[in-house]
């Protein structure tokens, strides 16, 4: 039996399935190359090093296709949620698109970073991509000429807002997993923290994903087509 009142403290966690209905790819789709670039040479500290040409143009160009992108109807149906529960609701991301902010949400963990944003590698000063001038090859931070850098967690680097997430799993009484592979820690592992604090894990993905065993219901299909659904369901005042 699966019941969201109010009072529920609901902990979300979303990976790049559930931006697919907004056409935008996925990681595991793209059969280890991301938009025909090695993994490792657009999403690592070293591949940036190597060629910070490379990995800015790359992520000028998922900037500029997340800006065109639209929520879809699981986004949406995760904002009607937050203004049914309030404080009580929490939205963890892997995703770096935005989609879940333009979709209305505002209790949002984007644990990788943000498409959205970048930081300079010598101050640290912190920018969004609007601010900067983006006809460079390499954008230099307005404050001290540093090289700014995509603000995205990539491999070999710690995510974000993981003191916050900690916290919000051991309080969490459903935690509801959408679109994610269960392939890439630590976000693969939080549904297990989940479960065994006590809380009821439900999943919604398109296949079955790799930490299936500590999900106590996994409803297969589309998020943007199962979720919304799913969540009239189970949603009483
Ligand atoms: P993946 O690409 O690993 O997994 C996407 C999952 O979404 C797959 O299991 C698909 O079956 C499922 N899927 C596809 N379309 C769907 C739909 N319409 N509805 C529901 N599910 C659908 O993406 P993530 O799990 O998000 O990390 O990947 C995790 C991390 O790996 C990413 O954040 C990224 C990547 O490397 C970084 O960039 C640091």
């Amino acid at each position: 039996m699966i019941s969201i009142r109010p009072h529920t403290n609901v902990l979300v966690l979303t990976g790049a399935g559930i931006s697919a209905e907004s056409g935008i790819r996925t990681f595991r789709d793209s059969g280890g190359l991301w938009e025909n670039h090695r993994v490792e040479d657009v999403a690592s500290p070293l591949g940036f090093r190597r060629d910070p040409r490379l990995v800015w143009s790359f992520y000028k160009k998922r900037w500029e296709d997340a800006q065109l992108a639209t929520p879809n109807t699981a986004h949406l149906a995760l904002a009607e949620l937050e203004q049914k529960l309030g404080n009580n609701f929490n939205l963890i991301t892997q995703n770096v698109d935005g989609l879940h902010y333009k979709a209305g949400n505002r209790r949002v963990w984007e644990m990788h970073g943000s498409l959205n944003h970048c930081y300079c590698t010598n101050c640290e000063a912190g920018y969004s991509l609007r601010e900067i001038n983006l006809s460079e090859d390499l954008p230099g931070c307005p404050a001290c000429k540093g090289l700014l850098r995509p603000d995205i967690v990539w491999f070999g680097e710690v995510p974000y807002f993981l003191p916050e997430i900690e916290e919000a799993l051991k309080v969490c009484e459903i935690f509801l997993v959408v679109g994610t592979s269960g392939a890439v820690y630590p976000a693969a592992g939080f549904v297990m923290s989940a479960k065994l604090m006590g809380a009821q894990t439900l999943a919604i993905n398109l296949d079955k994903p790799d930490n299936l065993g500590f999900i106590d219901h996994f409803f297969q299909g589309k998020s943007g087509e199962v979720l919304p659904k799913l969540l009239a369901e189970w949603y009483q005042n």
